[in-house]
């Protein structure tokens, strides 16, 4: 499997690409940069991608999604249950299976950030949109975010595969770009809560912080 990894968009983002094996099929993670970067990375003939997997549906992650679906028209757009407007769409369940060529993406939805957050799971790949960062946990600033909700995505769902598992988070934030999730807790209170009510606790102090430095 290889992962190239795409940044810009609007606040420091990442777009992915993965391919498996030798199949030029390949897998799209948000479409948060434009097409052109790939385009010019791999070669407009080498692009052949599948499916396109949003991890949420916040501005900055689709941000590019109609020039997407323009350059690659029967690319797969897979999303967490939401309205219609998206063409093509392919609406996710939990712990649903994503194939393409050799590769299997895992589907595990982790609300908290927003409802409709999701992360995908392959092989020990975790691509963690804005439910995890490098050093700290996505934001729970949002009309419709939930820090309890998030606490259980990401301690029940996330902090419970193997320390090795490596993320691949929705924005650079941190000082290096992947880390395992092993490494994060160390460097990250807001991953080492004792409860439910702790991790409230460190997400204010955490936004505390935040305003201070502004
Ligand atoms: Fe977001």
């Amino acid at each position: 499997m290889k992962i190239r990894t795409f940044e810009g968009g609007l606040d420091k983002n990442f777009t992915y690409l993965v391919t498996g094996g030798d199949s030029p099929q390949s897998v799209i993670i948000d479409a948060a940069v434009p097409v052109e970067h790939l385009v010019q990375s791999v070669g407009n003939n080498r692009l052949t991608p599948v499916s396109l997997l949003i991890t949420h549906t916040h501005h900055d992650h689709i941000v590019y999604l109609r020039e997407y679906q323009q350059a690659f028209p029967n690319l797969k757009v897979h999303l967490w249950r939401h309205n219609n407007h998206y063409l093509k769409q392919q609406n996710l369940s939990h712990l649903d299976m994503i194939h393409v060529g050799s590769l299997k993406f895992t589907v595990i939805h982790t609300p908290g950030h927003t409802p409709d957050s999701v992360c995908y799971l392959v092989e020990r790949k975790l691509f963690t949109g804005d439910t995890l960062f490098v050093g700290r946990t996505g934001r729970t600033i949002g009309a419709t975010s939930d820090t309890r909700q998030l606490y259980r995505s990401v301690y029940s769902k996330i902090l419970t595969l193997p320390g090795n598992t490596v993320i691949y988070p929705g924005h650079n934030y941190g000082d290096v770009q992947t880390i395992t999730l092993e490494e994060n807790k160390k460097i990250s209170p807001l991953l080492r809560a004792t409860d439910e009510d702790d991790f409230v606790k460190r997400m204010k102090e955490y936004e505390q912080s935040r305003r201070k430095l502004n």
